[in-house]
């Protein structure tokens, strides 16, 4: 069975960080999205990854993954080109998959077994968690054990059961997505070829699955995703330097990094090449490589690479890639991205 990982999209809720490459490459808890994606699949046993590219810089998802060597898979890139909806991406693998396959949208995060999947029955497999904001997800309606209806982004509270980012096909589905007309967003989607396959009579199976799952599409995702990820996987691990420094409960500290003078609280993850000076970084933070963070104090935040903080109290905040962030006088001067958001 082959892994195909979606990567496209446009990423309007995650302005401005994707106006330089796609969502999926945000590093959460010290890694790309897709890369968690990723290794969830290759530690299921899967080899075989297709991954298909958007139109948002995808040339940095090939520099970053490459022939997946790196990563103990082998990856084909199929392109999708301009965006035409999930279930345009999932047509453009019909070339490059076998008579079963997975489909993992790869902004998703879904903590679930997916050797499951290796034996799935019917014509699909779809995964269901209740959620209080269905009209954000695709929806399923589920009769006496049986998925009766799909819908995309209900406007009417028909079902609080969410489709999860993670599904099983068969090459069925792209018959189906061969006659699908565009949804009133102007997208192909997968919900409906889904329910296109239910129809014409086929049998899709389904999981409710309880705990915790995300998409990654906005800023506050982002930051719980961090949160969720560090809470689960961080163990202690010091690479870098320690000076004059306290570092309690679970801390990974890359090579190159120095701690100076301050307090590193876990689960947190420090980057390549960071300097922390005279600061305090709190738990369920990241920062990325490359960064410098003197006299601050941070906590519950995402801070990415190369990244220069000086003299600030951050929490909840989500600081993109080469940003400088500091405290000046009585003025405060600020170059802000559009849909950007600064709380003073
Ligand atoms: C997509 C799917 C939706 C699904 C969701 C899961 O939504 O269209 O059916 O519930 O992913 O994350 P989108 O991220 O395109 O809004």
């Amino acid at each position: 069975m082959e892994a195909v990982i979606l990567h496209g999209g446009q990423g309007t809720r995650l302005r401005p960080l994707t106006h330089t490459g796609p969502k999926q490459l945000i590093k959460v808890a010290g890694k790309p999205v897709s890369q968690w994606v990723l290794e969830q699949i290759r530690d299921t046993g899967i080899r075989d990854v297709i991954i298909v590219l958007g139109d948002n810089a995808p040339t940095r998802v090939v520099e970053y993954y490459g022939d997946g060597s790196k990563f103990g898979v082998r990856i084909t890139y199929v392109y999708q080109g301009k965006a035409r909806g999930l279930a345009d991406a999932v047509y453009k693998v019909k070339d490059v998959v076998s008579d079963k396959f997975l489909v993992y949208l790869g902004d998703n995060l879904v903590p679930y077994d997916l050797s499951k999947f290796s034996s799935f029955k019917g014509s699909a497999s779809i995964l269901l968690a209740k959620v209080n904001n269905p009209n954000r997800f695709g929806v399923a309606v589920i009769k006496d054990g049986r998925v009766v209806k799909l819908i995309e982004k209900p406007k009417e509270q028909i079902s609080d059961l969410a489709l999860v980012g993670v599904y099983g096909f068969t090459r069925e589905i792209f018959d189906v997505i061969e006659s699908l007309k565009p949804s009133w967003r102007g997208e192909l989607e997968i919900t409906d070829a889904i329910q296109g396959l239910i129809d014409r009579g086929r049998e899709v199976n389904y999981e409710i699955i309880q705990g915790w799952w995300k998409d990654t599409g906005t800023p506050k995702d982002i930051l719980e995703a961090n949160a969720f990820l560090l809470d689960r996987y961080a163990e202690s691990r010091i690479e870098g330097v320690v000076e004059n420094s306290t570092v309690d409960g679970r801390v990974i500290i890359e090579k190159g990094a120095v701690i100076k003078n301050s307090v590193v609280r876990g689960p947190t993850y420090i980057g390549r090449d960071t300097k922390i000076i005279n600061s305090y970084i709190g738990p369920f933070t990241s920062i990325g490589d490359q960064s410098e963070i003197t006299d601050s104090e941070i906590e519950y935040s995402v801070i990415l690479d190369g990244v220069k903080i000086r003299g600030v109290t951050l929490m909840d905040s989500l600081i993109g890639n080469n940003s400088t962030v500091e405290k000046g006088g009585r003025w405060q001067k600020l170059i802000i991205g559009e849909n950007s958001s600064v709380i003073l």
